[in-house]
């Protein structure tokens, strides 16, 4: 794994929130795991190495103007998939989805997005809010999260990923 120990311990710490949502929620367990180890795989990756596999993959050319954040799940997953030879299609779209979310949510995306966000290593305006809506359901903390990570790149003024905005329509009004 080509990542600093700061986030292998993070990743470390999603693994563990993602299996204990798992069961907690009746997702998939070991799918969780793996998800939660490999969902930062490709985060410290050169911006041109993330330019070239849109290219050559033929993903949404608007993810040109999009960034690391956006990238390293987004297209993480082709990295993830060539390099680890992980094929599993729920697994893949976990990673894809964890920082953009998705409109439709399965319960494996909606585990892996909620434990990046709430792992015990995370300290943020909110942290505690956003623990409380997924103790009480996936959706409440996928609701809670993506309004909050939107919330977050307004006031930064931050340029906005399309597929943000659907998500955030998505899920805003949800519990
Ligand atoms: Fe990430
Ligand atoms: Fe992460």
């Amino acid at each position: 794994m080509q990542l600093s120990a700061s986030r292998f311990a993070h990743v470390q710490r999603v693994a563990k929130v993602a299996v204990e949502l798992a069961h907690q929620y009746g997702g998939d367990v070991q799918r969780a795991d793996v998800a939660g180890l490999v969902h930062d795989y490709a985060k410290q990756r050169p911006d041109a190495e993330f330019k070239q596999l849109i290219q050559q993959e033929k993903l949404d050319p608007l993810l040109l103007q999009a960034n690391n954040g956006i990238w390293h799940g987004v297209v993480g997953a082709e990295i993830i998939k060539r390099e680890l030879g992980i094929h599993d299609a729920a697994i893949l779209n976990a990673v894809r989805r964890h920082t953009i979310g998705d409109v439709n949510m399965t319960t494996l995306d909606k585990i892996i997005f909620i434990a990046d966000f709430i792992e015990p290593g995370r300290d943020f305006p909110g942290v505690d809010q956003a623990r409380a809506a997924a103790a009480q359901s996936l959706d409440a903390g996928v609701s809670f999260e993506v309004v909050h990570t939107l919330e977050f790149l307004l006031s930064k003024r931050a340029r906005i990923y399309p597929k943000t905005i659907d998500t955030y329509n998505a899920w805003a009004a949800k519990p």
